[in-house]
């Protein structure tokens, strides 16, 4: 492996492809794979796509016969719903809500209500103007108090302030308040904070995994806890990159060598220092990984649900990863806390130091992911194989609970066994022998998740206590009447996407933002991805629509729906049999 790195092209952080799109790469086609690179401005991207890997890099934004699409934006959940299994994306729809800062502190704030002690881990935060009553309540405690405002949708530390002063702040603004951590630990006198990339490779269960390297990102004003005449230096307050360069003072690394001087540093470098004066880095990674955990739990339905609407079908979960940029603050006592999520971490490649750390990280991730054309091809011959029976019988494939049960397996265990084989610079998280501790997080949230949404099922129990309290004055007919309402609720027999229930339509965020320290991925904020994907090969009659919205009825009574396989499949029996399903289902929610 090491030997390998060693041989890998120099990457010098810029790239210019100079192929041309021509036969030549129609005639490399099939023995490759066609990274699409029309929605990033990456040079490390298309370096790792095509120096390292070898794959034909794309650049038509229309093009649908790519395998790997790596784009900057927020991916949506039509993009996903067309997606053939063979191909990979690098987000997740629904990822905005820990991505956007307002929906990040909601969702927290949610946890914390139920898990006090065990979700301390972000400072207390108000989403203004809703809250703006309660966080008004901590300007008149006495003591003078410090608060950090946030745009709720911004990045690089714009249009952040300081305040010790209510009037600071316009009732009706849109803000993300939160309290102001005073002590950070501080190196060489200088306020910091960590970039740590974590790896979200599924969602059901979830696949967490950690980079070992990321960055480290300095102040350029030695710190000195806030009054009222520093609050306004930035360079001493925030940490952020792009404020920060802007500062005669900063000091850029120039050697790859060097990561542990100036004001961004690595990771290792930085830790290997503290290790030294004898600091407890292991405990600071157990405790950075729970907080990573815990983040995704509050989030795991909503994932869950944006991807199994999508693509319910892949068994291996693994067409959608996303590397998240955690930015951590550490306290005087060398704890971390969690400032916020960014969904598109910057991988400008502007000094040999960031050059060096996205283009391991964009590798160990690809490889991780198993994008390969030996992958493709396995998915390809099963589907042919299938394909094949079908013609020979005439009929498609029905197979059993048991055989569908034993064929999800295997393809996890298959999964599983070539993740942990190719983890690269990735430390395995979760889950892990004893991570049934998160479990009763990833419940908490479901719970919220229905409560918020209104989904179909809670729209079935509150008929169902209608039912109850009417009862005595309804006549069978009419009981019947409401039993068949219920189930047909939330069917909507049109496109995959407006086939999702009701919770995409209702926390589908108007902007999905992107966060990072480059300019232009600020400027992609709002831009919708326009990501054009091959038709599905037979589209869905409306009928087989209908029985996938009562599958997805089902799953949501099924206690820990992420843990669980389908029920049975719809689209493999016929119309009696689905009715027949139909009325049991029924018959279970309403009867006690
Ligand atoms: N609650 C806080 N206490 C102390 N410093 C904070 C707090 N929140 C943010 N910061 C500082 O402000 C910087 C920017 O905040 P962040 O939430 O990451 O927004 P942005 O998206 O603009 O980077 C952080 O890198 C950190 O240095
Ligand atoms: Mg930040």
């Amino acid at each position: 492996m090491k030997q390998q790195q060693l041989k890998e092209p120099h990457f010098n952080g810029e790239f210019e492809d100079s192929d041309s799109q021509t036969e030549d790469n129609n005639s490399k086609k099939k023995t490759t794979l066609i990274m699409n690179v029309s929605d990033t401005q990456y040079d490390v991207v298309k370096f790792v796509g095509k120096r390292l890997f070898k794959w034909i890099l794309q650049y038509e934004s229309d093009a649908t016969n790519w395998d790997m699409f790596w784009t900057d934006t927020a991916v949506q959940p039509e993009t996903l719903g067309k997606m053939q299994p063979y191909q990979k994306i690098n987000h997740f729809p629904g990822m905005y809500s820990l991505a956007r800062k307002n929906h990040l502190g909601r969702n927290l704030m949610k946890m914390r209500k139920q898990f006090t002690q065990e979700y301390k881990f972000f400072p207390q935060t108000w989403l203004l103007p809703a809250e703006y009553g309660d966080f008004k309540t901590q300007f008149v405690k006495g003591k003078a108090r410090t608060f950090i405002i946030k745009p709720e949708a911004s990045c690089q530390g714009r249009g952040i302030f300081l305040t010790r002063n209510l009037n600071d702040i316009n009732p009706n603004d849109h803000y993300v308040a939160q309290r102001y951590l005073l002590r950070p630990f501080l190196i060489e006198g200088l306020k910091f904070d960590l970039r740590v990339y974590v790896l979200l490779a599924g969602t059901d269960p979830m696949r967490i995994y950690v980079y070992q390297d990321g960055l480290v990102r300095f102040a350029t004003e030695p710190y000195v806890p806030p009054n009222t005449s520093n609050l306004d230096d930035m360079c001493m307050h925030l940490t952020n990159y792009a404020i920060n360069k802007e500062n005669p003072n900063f000091v850029f690394n120039k050697d790859a060598s060097r990561m542990d001087i100036g004001h961004k540093r690595s990771i290792k470098a930085v830790f290997a220092k503290l290790e030294e004066e004898g600091r407890d880095i292991k405990k600071l990674w157990q405790d950075m990984n729970e907080i990573f955990i815990k983040t995704f739990c509050a989030v795991q339905p909503i994932l869950s649900h944006h991807y199994r609407s999508c693509q319910p079908d892949n068994y291996a979960n693994n067409m959608c990863f996303e590397i998240l940029g955690f930015d951590i603050f550490l306290n005087h006592k060398l704890q971390p806390i969690l400032l916020e999520v960014n969904h598109t971490p910057s991988f400008t490649t502007d000094t040999p130091l960031d050059s060096m750390i996205k283009k391991n990280l964009i590798r160990d991730t690809l490889k991780l992911m198993n994008v390969s054309l030996k992958a493709k091809e396995q998915i390809i011959a099963s589907r042919k194989e299938s394909l094949q029976q079908r013609v020979l019988t005439g009929k498609k494939v029905k197979l059993t609970m048991e055989e569908k049960m034993s064929q999800m397996k295997q393809q996890e265990q298959q999964r599983n066994d070539y993740e942990n084989s190719h983890l690269g610079d990735y430390v395995k998280i979760y889950p892990l022998e004893d991570s049934q501790e998160y479990d009763q997080y990833i419940e908490f949230a479901s719970s919220l998740q229905d409560s918020w949404t209104g989904t179909s099922i809670n729209l079935m129990y509150l008929l169902d206590i209608k039912r109850n309290q009417k009862k005595n004055t309804q006549t069978p007919q009419q009981q019947q009447q409401i039993k068949n309402n219920v189930v047909r609720a939330p069917f909507k027999p049109n496109t995959p996407a407006n086939n999702l229930p009701k919770l995409q339509k209702i926390l589908r965020p108007e902007s999905i933002n992107v966060h990072g320290e480059d300019e232009q991925v600020c400027a992609k904020v709002n831009k919708l991805s326009n990501i054009k994907m091959q038709p599905r090969q037979q589209s869905e009659p409306p009928v087989l629509r209908f029985k996938q919205t009562v599958k997805k009825q089902l799953q949501l009574v099924i206690p820990k729906p992420y843990l669980q396989p389908k029920l049975f499949d719809m689209e493999s029996i016929g119309q009696d049999k689905f009715n027949n399903k139909r009325q049991q289902f029924q018959d279970m929610m309403f009867t006690k």
